[in-house]
């Protein structure tokens, strides 16, 4: 039987190979769940899970919700604007209240890098990073190699290309461990100033054009530009930016033939992605996000004291 040596998901650098497939191979199991008329097992039953986001979020608050409530634990959300971290309370007297409460797992989303993995060393509870700054968003890592491996049959040997924000992305961070460790070479593409000096040493080639980037790749990840996280403007104007670095059919037709286009969201429709290629038959943006779901049980499930054996 596989094990799972951790007490909490905090990024994917820390993460084995072994570790990554354990939560994708339980990931896939549990997907099947979504296909019954009663989505729902008794397996966490009795566990309390929190949702605390300092952060705004449709898609993974939701889906840790779903993936809670499917796996019959009790999940509380708690959001930056209802939480009394507005009435001045330290993000720590936040955790360590709610910590009192006995949770078995706090899901965090902070802006601040690093805030996971505070709140991790000052409580009880086991603590899953749901995105942290700039820094790492592990489980959305684990939904795309999710993806990617139900697509493709498999990550090893493949060409991902990784376009648009790299300097802001916790998703470029977590998805390079993520594929690198897994066999897959990845390439990053976009404007100098949304590109850190030093990338390269995570294991990925960097490009200054999305062109080069896109040449013969099985899959594109596109990203958002994260403006809420710089004040100065990095580029001229978002016209000129959908331009030389938006991904649109004509440059499609550079990558393999059979190449999926994957986007984590929040989508800007015709910025870094044509609204025709987000709605067409490459893309599988939406698959994403149900994957989503089952990758969060399987996280859920093995933080929460879960066997790799579960069903
Ligand atoms: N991909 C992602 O993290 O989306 P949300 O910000 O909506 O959770």
């Amino acid at each position: 039987m596989t094990s799972f040596p951790h007490k909490h998901l905090l990024g994917i650098e820390t993460l084995t190979a072994e570790d990554l497939t354990t939560i994708l191979d339980l990931g896939e199991r549990f997907g099947e769940i979504a296909s019954r008329p009663i989505k729902k097992v008794p397996t966490l039953r009795g566990k309390t899970v929190i949702n605390l986001f300092l952060e705004p979020s449709t898609r993974t608050r939701t889906s840790f919700e779903i993936a809670a409530k499917r796996l019959s634990a009790d999940a509380v959300n708690i959001s930056g604007s209802t939480s009394s971290t507005v009435k001045g309370e330290t993000l720590l007297d936040t955790v360590a209240n709610l910590d009192a409460m006995q949770p078995d797992i706090v899901v965090i989303r902070h802006g601040q890098a690093g805030a996971a993995a505070m709140v991790a060393a000052h409580i009880k509870a086991s603590v899953v990073n749901a995105g942290d700054g700039a820094h790492e968003h592990p489980t959305q890592a684990l939904l795309d190699c999710s993806t990617i491996r139900a697509h493709k049959g498999k990550i090893a040997g493949l060409t991902v290309a990784i376009c648009g924000d790299i300097t802001h992305s916790r998703v470029a961070r977590s998805d390079i461990h993520a594929l690198t460790k897994l066999g897959a070479t990845v390439r990053l593409a976009g404007p100098r100033t949304l590109l850190p000096l030093g990338i390269e040493a995570m294991g990925a080639t960097a490009f200054d054009r999305i062109e080069p980037a896109l040449e013969g790749a099985d899959v594109i990840i596109m990203l958002r530009i994260q403006k809420e996280r710089f004040g100065t403007p990095l580029f001229p104007n978002t016209r000129e930016y959908s331009r030389y670095f938006g991904l649109n059919a004509r440059r499609l037709e550079l990558a393999a033939k059979d190449a999926i286009v994957m986007h984590p969201g929040p989508i800007n429709r015709g910025v870094e992605l044509d609204p025709a290629l987000a709605d067409g038959p490459r893309a599988v943006i939406l698959d994403q996000v149900s994957r989503g779901v089952a990758i969060r049980m399987a996280v859920l499930y093995l933080l929460g004291g879960g066997t790799p054996e579960p069903l």
